[in-house]
């Protein structure tokens, strides 16, 4: 093969596959590879799969009906291109991904991206490749880390992945299944990443795990809470914002909400999945909390921090639902007033518990609840939007926004906001009056552009 090659990873699902997918193109520059932005100039395509709801899964497959003509087309003109499907969908369906598509040359589990140089190797020899084996070896420390110029051209707020798999096993769920067990990184070794990102530019960082809060990664002197990982890289120097998601209620632990009322960096807003608000379907879901155990950590978190925001995920038409529980479900939203929430059709997965159950509820039902649901959450969203107009938030600008000349940033709340202000604030936390509340995102001037130390590591972010 001459000239350089190319790789072009497109992600789906959740923030750990954005993340994933970082790493192992950070993974393949150390092969001599480049981001390519699509696919058509690619010699190697790597789509980062979900697996969690059906909609989801399916999608993988019509994205590959695209990639076969476009592998046709690049063999005419005696191109060889290699095909890898990884991800969620990888690890649960295995080898009957090349059965359906045998475009696909190339097929690879969460816990096996350490693995992709040798698995290419193997794949342009002509083998059909399958590893979904979850692997011994500390996948982290096997994958390179992002040079200094990658972390630049991703922005000014990062994920890192802090803890992974999950033990709980939701009977809806596939993520135990496909992330395996729950394994928290070293202490160590996200302080050396998130120090390598602060030094690259980096001012927000948000800790991922598919049950965040349950970390307990190994520390100098036994293992540490997320609370006290939290405390020990907010003392890094650039590190203006921190967050973390996502929580499991059950794993709330008073440190933890400690941690917001102590912590300026930790900012006011947590993602903290309820599902339903029905103490009956949340025993089916095998949730182990009740809606009090959530109404009461929610209580405890408003007490260590009053200006807390909450999000949450929402799954309607579980197997069993009723009116009535899905009435409770609508009431919770407006109890705990949520600032934003996901809302999902319940979609049977294979292989998991509530998938085999006999009281399944039909898709009118479950269009229908959806459509109620969302009607609710987006009031509450518009009404907290409003809250903020008339206010002075502190914004993280991140990069240019929709109209020449303006910026657009996050609010401590997540919430985007879009600003007039000059390039040079991108990277900079800048207290900005709230003017106007729109479906999704605030507008706002700045008001003091200054009032925070403009961050050194920042001075080159646009070289
Ligand atoms: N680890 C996180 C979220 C995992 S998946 C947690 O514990 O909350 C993200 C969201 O997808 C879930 O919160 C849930 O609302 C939704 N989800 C998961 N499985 C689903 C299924 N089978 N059908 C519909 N939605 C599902
Ligand atoms: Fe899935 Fe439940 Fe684990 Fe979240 S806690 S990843 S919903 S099994
Ligand atoms: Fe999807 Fe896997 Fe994330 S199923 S939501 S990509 S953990």
């Amino acid at each position: 093969m001459s000239g350089t090659r190319k790789l072009h990873i497109k992600s789906y699902g959740c923030q750990m596959n954005v993340y994933d997918s970082q790493r192992m193109t950070d993974t393949m520059a150390r092969e001599g590879f480049v981001e390519a932005a699509a696919p058509e100039d690619a010699d190697l395509i790597v789509l980062n799969t979900c697996h969690i709801r059906e909609k989801a899964a399916e999608k993988v497959y019509s994205e590959l009906g695209r990639i076969r003509r476009l592998k046709e087309g690049a063999a005419r003109a005696g191109r060889k291109v290699v095909v890898a499907v990884a991800g969620c969908v990888a690890q649960a369906e295995g080898e009957e991904i090349i059965r359906r598509a045998p475009v696909v040359d190339l097929v690879f589990g969460p816990q096996n991206y350490h693995r992709l140089p040798d698995l290419l190797a193997r794949a342009e020899r002509g083998a059909k490749v399958v590893d979904t084996e979850f692997a011994v070896e500390d996948k982290f420390a096997a994958l390179a880390p992002a040079s200094r110029a990658a972390t630049r051209a991703r922005g000014v707020t990062a994920f890192v992945t802090v803890q992974e798999g999950c033990d709980k096993f939701c009977t809806f769920c596939v993520v135990p299944y496909t992330r395996g067990a729950e394994v928290s990184r070293p202490v160590a070794r996200i302080v050396a990443e998130v120090e390598r990102l602060a030094d690259a530019g980096v001012r927000e960082v948000t800790l991922i795990g598919q049950n965040v809060n349950a970390y307990h990664g190994e520390g100098p002197d036994g293992a540490w809470t997320l609370a006290r990982l939290l405390h020990r890289l907010a003392g890094i120097d650039g590190i203006a914002r921190l967050r973390y998601a996502t929580s499991h209620p059950r794993d709330m632990d008073a440190a933890l909400i400690a941690a917001h009322r102590d912590l300026a960096v930790l900012m006011p807003q947590l993602h903290l999945p309820v599902q339903s608000g029905s103490d009956r379907i949340l025993a089916v879901m095998n949730r182990r909390h009740t809606r009090s155990d959530y109404l009461d950590v929610i209580a405890r978190l408003k007490a260590a921090r009053p200006d807390m925001a909450f999000s949450s995920d929402f799954i309607v038409g579980s197997p069993g639902e009723t009116e009535a529980d899905f009435a409770a479900t609508l009431a919770i939203v407006g109890e705990v007033g949520y600032a934003g929430a996901f809302s999902f059709k319940y979609s049977p997965r294979p292989g998991t518990p509530a998938a085999e159950r006999d009281d399944q509820v039909d898709d009118d039902a479950k269009v229908e609840r959806l459509a109620r649901l969302q009607a609710e959450i987006d009031r509450h969203q518009a009404a907290f939007n409003e809250t903020c107009v008339g206010r002075t938030l502190d914004v993280l600008f991140e990069k240019p926004g929709r109209l020449p000349g303006q910026l657009v940033g996050r609010s401590p709340y997540l919430q985007p906001v879009q600003a007039m202000a000059p390039a040079s604030l991108i990277g900079e936390v800048v207290a900005v009056a709230i003017t106007r509340a729109g479906s999704n995102s605030l507008f706002g001037e700045v008001a003091r552009p200054f009032a925070h130390e403009p961050a050194p590591a920042l001075a080159s972010l646009e070289s």
